[in-house]
Order: C-alpha cells, then structure tokens, then sequence
C-alpha cells in the first residue's frame, strides 16, 4: 500500500480537487484506494456524502489518528491512501507528509501562490519524504505556466510531469459528487487527471503491474 500526502498551506491550491479525482482514478484503474480527511472542513466527506457511492471510502478524522487509520486501511486491502490536509496548519501537514511515501504539492501558477509556497516545501522536507509540486489552474495561453515552472525548479522542487488546466468540470463535478473522469470522461479534465495519475502510478513504479500483482 502507498499514501500520498497533498499539502499546501495556501487556501484553495486543489488539495481537496486532487485527492477526490486521483482515488476515483485509482479505483477506475482497479486499485482499492481510500481518502483520509483531515481537514475540519470536511469537504472530501461532504463530497462523499453526496456520492451516494461508498467508493472510494472516505474517512473524516483528526489528524492525531493519521497512523491508525491508515493502519487500519492497510488491513483493509486498501492499495492506495489519499491524505487531503487542511491550509493554514503546519502540524497536521507535517504529521500527514511524515505518514506519506509521496508528497504531492498543488500549487496556482499566481506570484502569491508561488511565494507562499516555501512553507510547504519546508514542511515535505522536514518529513523527509519525497514530493512532486502540481501546477493547477493552468490557463491555456500565455507564459503564465513556464513562469511559474521555472520559480518551482528555483525552489528545487521536482515538478509532476502533469498539469491541471483552469476548468469548469472541475468545479462542476465535484458539486455533484463526481470526479471529471465520470462527469465528463471525454474531456480535457479527465485527460489531465489521468496523466496524473499516470504520473503517480510512475513514481511508485506500478506502470508494469497489475494491482493483483502488486498486493500479492
Ligand atoms: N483546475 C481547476 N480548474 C477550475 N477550478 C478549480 C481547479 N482546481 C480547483 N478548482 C476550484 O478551486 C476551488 C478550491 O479548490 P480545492 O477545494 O480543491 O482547494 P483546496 O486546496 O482543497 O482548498 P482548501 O485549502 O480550502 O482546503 C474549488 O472551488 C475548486 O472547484
Ligand atoms: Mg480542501
């Protein structure tokens, strides 16, 4: 089983956009995943209560739990753990990012996204665990998006070879209680989520393997 950690102490990065589409994703793919809401913002589990769907499981908790629940997702058959973390709370980040195999770090290619983002990187390197910055709200034209790689790469932050676009079905599906890939399969979102995805999958070096295989 592996936990990835999304982090930004930024409000409104896609922490929570990230986390809902990746497990939908997952279990598209035939991965049994999970989300772990710390936020005391519950919107992965309002997200959830409106699904109507117990797939994925997703599980409102304080962050002092992180370690059993996760646990207890392993024991679980659960192939893949998503924490979505609150802005604003550098010990429930830190607590997420130490409990994590992967650190992934949305970020808006704005210049005040950009410079509130030293505190996150602080964090996923105190954890010392391995992280990947996601551009997010990338409008599609204009130099917007090599501006804000090129201060990332400043940072010495590696970059996920995926970016999201700036789009409606994202906030539309989520409303709904979807991910982009069921509200709208053909679309542009749901390319990127899979590119995503892809990119994760890469990371942790399940591009070979069946989900079977890996759980074995
Ligand atoms: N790629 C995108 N295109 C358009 N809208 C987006 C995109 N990503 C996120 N949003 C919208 O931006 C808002 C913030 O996104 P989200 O809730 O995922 O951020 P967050 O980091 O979880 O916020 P918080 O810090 O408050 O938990 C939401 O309304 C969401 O629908
Ligand atoms: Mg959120």
């Amino acid at each position: 089983m592996k936990t990835i950690a999304i982090i930004s102490q930024k409000g409104g990065a896609g922490k929570t956009t990230i986390a809902l589409n990746l497990a939908v994703a997952a279990e598209r793919s035939g991965w049994q995943s999970a989300v772990i809401d710390i936020d005391p913002q519950a919107s992965a589990k309002c997200w959830h209560d409106l699904r109507g769907s117990d797939s994925p499981v997703v599980v409102s908790i304080q962050a002092s739990r992180l370690p059993a629940v996760i646990e207890a997702a392993k024991k679980n058959g659960a192939d893949l753990v998503i924490i979505d973390t609150a802005p604003h709370s550098e010990s429930s980040a830190l607590a997420a990012a130490r409990a994590a195999d992967l650190v992934l770090i949305p970020c808006r290619p704005s210049l005040l996204d950009l410079k509130a983002i030293s505190t996150t990187i602080d964090l996923a390197s105190l954890a010392k665990t391995p992280s990947l910055a996601v551009l997010n709200t990338v409008p599609g034209k204009g130099g917007l998006r090599a501006d804000a790689e090129q201060v990332l790469k400043g940072y010495g932050l590696d970059l996920a070879p995926a970016t999201l676009g700036q789009r409606v079905a994202f906030v539309h599906s989520l409303t709904a209680g979807l991910s982009v890939l069921e509200y709208e399969p053909d679309g542009k979102a749901a390319e990127e989520i899979e590119a995503l995805f892809r990119a994760v999958c890469a990371h942790f070096g399940w591009t070979t393997l069946l989900p079977q295989e890996i759980r074995s």
